[in-house]
């Protein structure tokens, strides 16, 4: 049995969405995870996770490592009185902390195969709700955004608590995404926002309602088919990400390169300090600006088309 997840890509709004404002996300299906489920032969539960640089009885591994927590709340989920004997592999083309959900997608694509696998497949609901508690060792306190855009595998228009809304495309527009190598975990960039959040309540918080009307705008324009508008909306986007202390050096340079190369906009995505920058262009120079993000250090580039 195998089962598939996307990674994703924040559009807009990062951050401001753990303090309940909008943000939009959506899946990049070109960069996936997959989770294989086999019988056993041998006693045991095995697992063989490049990923993670683990090949071997799943009991090896910490109790309270996320996939771990995968299997033990599957099973209590399930009612299983006892671990059955598998096989499974997971095979990830995402980068581990760069900002493309690799943890998320893990976790839905493990959940999926092996629901499915033991004959109860679980309802997207529920493999969302199940990786949002996941989500939570990885992130601290993430806003439920990454595991939504993952387990839905549709673009999202989010606020944290609310019923999960997707957002229509009138006319698809043309990403690309290019990561820093600079290994970023998205749990300490959104403890430290948190922290400049306590000391300076007042300023963080009109950061945010300037960034939710940014995603509030993009989603307009997404919908209305003016997706080019988007670019200035980025950059936006961009700089009040720099006022909270989350873009880097790195980051800054291959913003700056893309704009330079022709993009209609450019801007961080995800948690920050490391990671992946998204850039809109047209489709005709995609390819030229990926170059010169390569140039420019970008350890790995991908295009993708949204919507
Ligand atoms: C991470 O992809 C997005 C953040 O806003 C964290 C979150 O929403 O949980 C940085």
């Amino acid at each position: 049995m195998k089962s598939s997840a996307p990674g994703k890509i924040i559009l807009f709004g990062e951050h401001a969405v753990v303090y309940s404002r909008p943000a939009l996300a959506a899946p990049i299906r070109q960069a996936r995870v997959e989770a294989e489920v086999l019988d056993s032969d041998s006693p045991g539960l095995w697992l063989d996770a490049p990923l993670i640089n683990f090949h071997g009885e799943l009991s090896a591994l910490p109790a309270d490592h996320p996939i771990s927590r995968v299997f033990s709340d599957l099973f209590q989920r399930l009612s299983l009185s006892a671990p059955p004997d598998l096989r499974v592999s997971i095979k990830s083309d995402l980068p581990v902390a760069a900002g493309l959900g690799s943890g998320a997608a893990v976790s839905v694509a493990l959940l999926r195969a092996l629901s499915e696998f033991l004959h109860q497949p679980l309802p997207v609901e529920q493999v969302n709700q199940m990786t949002f508690e996941i989500e939570k060792l990885y992130h601290g306190s993430p806003s439920g955004i990454d595991n939504a855009v993952i387990a839905y595998d549709m673009p999202v228009y989010f606020i944290k608590g609310k019923p999960i809304e997707t957002f229509a495309c009138a006319k698809p527009f043309t990403l690309v995404v290019a990561d820093t190598g600079v290994p970023a975990p998205t749990k300490e960039s959104v403890g430290g926002v948190r922290r400049l959040w306590l000391r300076d309540t007042n300023r963080f918080e009109a950061l945010f309602d300037e960034i939710a009307q940014i995603s509030t705008m993009a989603r307009h324009f997404i919908e209305t088919g003016r997706p080019e508008a988007l670019g200035e909306l980025m950059n936006q986007n961009h700089e009040f990400l720099q006022e909270m202390t989350v873009s880097s050096a790195e980051l800054d340079a291959l913003v700056a390169t893309a704009r330079k190369a022709g993009a209609l906009g450019a801007k961080l995505s995800g948690g920050g300090r490391g990671g992946n920058m998204i850039a809109l262009t047209n489709q005709a120079q995609a390819q030229s600006v990926a170059q010169a993000l390569t140039s420019a250090g970008a350890v790995r580039t991908l295009i993708t088309e949204i919507c």
